[in-house]
């Protein structure tokens, strides 16, 4: 897979790829992330790239002509399956997207700043638009970082142990069951004894059925069927 990111502030997507599993992923050649500096593409010897609102009011608007030039110099290289806005307004992002997100060849996001891209930016280019939850962070980067790692892990050939993604929170609709490792006692705190049973049918059992109790503690909205 390949993930082009359009950025003012390049310099914050540098380090979030280079580690762990998503630099495993490039490594082997499974994921090439790219991030563009906008501001190749600003206007004028000031580089310009965002202007006052039309209308009036608080706040810097990003210009449409920069972000355009910037999508269509990288749309005649790539083609795309989604160009992605990443914005506040935008729908919510959860692991249904990011699993189906991780099936595609090529993704292109758009990270937002000040009060957003000119909107005939979202009209003409942008195919979908996603928030990583509801607050409101600086700029788009870090939610395009949160993304990446998401879709990245799930790329097939990334994870060394397949099954690990499929246990993941969420990924059945349930969070996590607890986990544990050496040493079985610390402090007097005990392992649960069914772990060091070997017994892995009841193993399997028992983390199905916390994996419930800590869903319906703490996210009880999950269970309920729609
Ligand atoms: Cl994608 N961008 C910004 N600026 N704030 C956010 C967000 C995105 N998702 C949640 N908050």
């Amino acid at each position: 897979m390949r993930i082009d990111i359009i950025t003012l502030l390049p310099e914050l997507l540098h380090s979030p790829f280079g580690h762990s599993i998503l630099k495993r992923a490039r490594d082997k050649g499974l994921l090439q992330v790219e991030v563009h500096d906008l501001r190749d593409f600003g206007l004028g010897r000031h580089k310009q790239l965002d202007d006052y609102p039309y209308g009036g009011g608080a706040g810097m608007v990003m210009m449409v002509e920069p972000i355009v030039e910037c999508i269509e110099a990288l749309q005649a290289r790539h083609t795309y399956d989604e160009v992605i806005y990443l914005t506040p307004d935008g729908k919510t992002f959860d692991q249904p997207t990011a699993n189906l997100l991780s099936m595609k060849q090529n993704l292109l996001l758009l990270c937002g700043h000040y009060k957003g891209v000119d909107d005939r930016v979202r009209e003409h280019f942008v195919t979908m638009e996603i928030s990583i939850g509801d607050y409101v962070l600086s700029g788009g980067e870090l939610a395009a970082a949160v993304l990446v790692d998401a879709i990245g892990r799930l790329i097939p050939g990334v994870l060394g142990d397949e099954s690990s993604a499929l246990l993941d929170s969420f990924q059945d609709g349930l969070l996590a069951p607890p986990v544990y490792t050496r040493p079985a006692i610390f402090r007097g705190w005990k392992v649960p004894d069914v772990l060091l049973s070997g017994n892995f049918p009841e193993i399997e059992a028992w983390r199905y059925d916390q994996s419930l109790l800590r869903t319906r503690a703490r996210r009880p909205e999950l269970l309920q069927d729609d």
